[in-house]
């Protein structure tokens, strides 16, 4: 067992954070909080193995449930097109690289590096093609000890000849991922995810082939849903006989029937909602990458309206920055933008509402993760704001501030699954 003292900020529900001053959490043997506590009994002898953090801040490590690892390279980069010629002119050349396995093995090792300086304790995390170098960034989180849902890409129409594979290999590929992670993380820190990279890379003959393995085994999928305009035209013409974008995944299984992660929804009404509201499809909102790529405003408010599961995504690189801090600032100044151009019939979301999608709303899809509930699994990240609290802020306003003028250098200690994760050495 053991037991922090600091002051803690989590939020159980979405609508109010909740503050523990200078309080203590209780972090069982097998990595679960016991429970969160503004003193701990007299009676007990647990006063001695407290580990007292000071004025610092414990909250939830962060997590991100929409990036592309390949795609690290071009952070900060290129993002003066939309989404199609975007993904032609910069994004599949880069992806071509990681037929290279030292290739892979080098960019990969900065990419689960830098998820570990900024917090992000858990991803969901689209591959490429190639099943080598996909295997090495799952081997990667495995050593860096986070926790991770690994996708191997299945893509197969309008996609360049370097860059594309046959339903044969995507699957032998997916059975390949799966049997090295069942042996290999065994604790199920590290899981594969299916992963068609959109509708129109996907032939129905590939994302068939995906939802009978998700029924097959259970194993959650990741794609992206109506995240622009002409993306989903697009899909209207490729897929005459679905009835939404949505509906193309829903007709073979790949819309909830397991876990399933959509990210973008910019353009998600009516039916599709609907369908992802009945089926429990998760929202993976990534604002940053919207606007980088003209995409559109998700209207985040509607989702949670409707009782439909939202998590936060960076999306690099679309996204042009690994921090969940910086997508929590996109969120709600995206919904500030969509609130004026709703004229006020879709309120803005509140810093305590992104603070959760950053943490509990995208932990759910990994179990109980995001939260010091107990019966949570303890993953936090421990906070120096000293150089930003100067004048005696409340902490409330100590978070606040934290997330929009706090970087990667302010978090001292991370954990994961209740284990102090070092600095990985790859
Ligand atoms: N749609 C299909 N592939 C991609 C990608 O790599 N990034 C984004 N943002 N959207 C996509
Ligand atoms: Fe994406």
């Amino acid at each position: 067992m053991k037991i922090y003292r600091a002051n803690i900020i989590h939020t159980p529900t979405p609508g109010k954070l909740e503050i523990i001053p200078h309080g203590y959490v209780v972090v069982q043997s097998n990595g679960l909080v016991e429970g969160v506590y503004a003193d701990l009994p007299e009676d007990m002898d647990w006063r001695r193995q407290v580990m007292d953090f000071g004025d610092k801040l414990l909250i939830p490590a962060f997590n991100d449930l929409h990036v592309h690892a390949p795609q690290y390279r071009n952070m900060g980069l290129a993002l003066d097109l939309e989404l199609l010629p975007w993904l032609n002119t910069y994004t599949f050349p880069e992806e071509t690289k990681y037929a290279d396995p030292e290739y892979a093995r080098r960019l990969y090792r900065r990419f689960v590096h830098e998820l570990w300086m900024q917090g992000t304790m858990r991803s969901a995390v689209f591959g490429t093609i190639h099943p080598e170098s996909t295997r090495i960034l799952a081997d990667l989180f495995i050593q860096a000890g986070m926790g991770a849902y690994v996708g191997l890409v299945g893509m197969n129409r309008n996609c360049p000849d370097t860059l594309h594979n046959t339903t044969e290999e995507v699957m032998a590929g997916m059975r390949m991922l799966k049997a090295h992670l069942d042996e290999h993380s065994a604790d199920g820190m590290v899981r594969p995810i299916i992963t068609p990279r959109f509708v129109p890379s996907c032939s129905d003959e590939m994302l068939c082939a995906m939802g009978a393995y998700a029924a097959e085994t259970g194993l959650p999928v990741q794609s992206h849903l109506s995240e622009n305009r002409s993306e989903i035209d697009w899909v209207k013409e490729l897929e005459p006989d679905s009835t939404c974008y949505g509906d193309a995944y829903n007709r073979y299984g790949l819309f909830g029937q397991t876990p399933t992660l959509m990210a973008h929804c910019c353009y998600t009404d009516g039916e599709e909602m609907e369908l992802m509201r009945k089926n429990g499809v998760y929202v993976v909102h990534c604002p940053m990458s919207n606007s980088n790529l003209s995409s559109g405003m998700a209207p985040i408010r509607k989702f949670l309206g409707e009782g439909i599961h939202v998590a936060l995504g960076t999306d690099v690189s679309a996204g042009h920055h690994m921090s969940m801090l910086r997508v929590m600032q996109y969120a709600i100044q995206v919904s500030k933008l969509n609130y004026a151009q709703t004229k006020g019939e879709m309120s803005f979301l509140s810093l305590s509402e992104v603070f959760y999608l950053a943490t509990k709303g995208g932990g759910s899809f990994f179990g109980k993760v995001g939260s010091f509930e107990p019966g949570y699994e303890f993953d936090a990240l421990l906070v120096d704001d000293s150089y930003l609290n100067y004048d005696n802020y409340t902490l409330p306003q100590r978070l606040e501030r934290y997330i929009y003028l706090g970087d990667d250098r302010d978090i001292k200690r991370r954990f994961c699954r209740g284990v102090e994760l070092n600095e990985p050495v790859f």
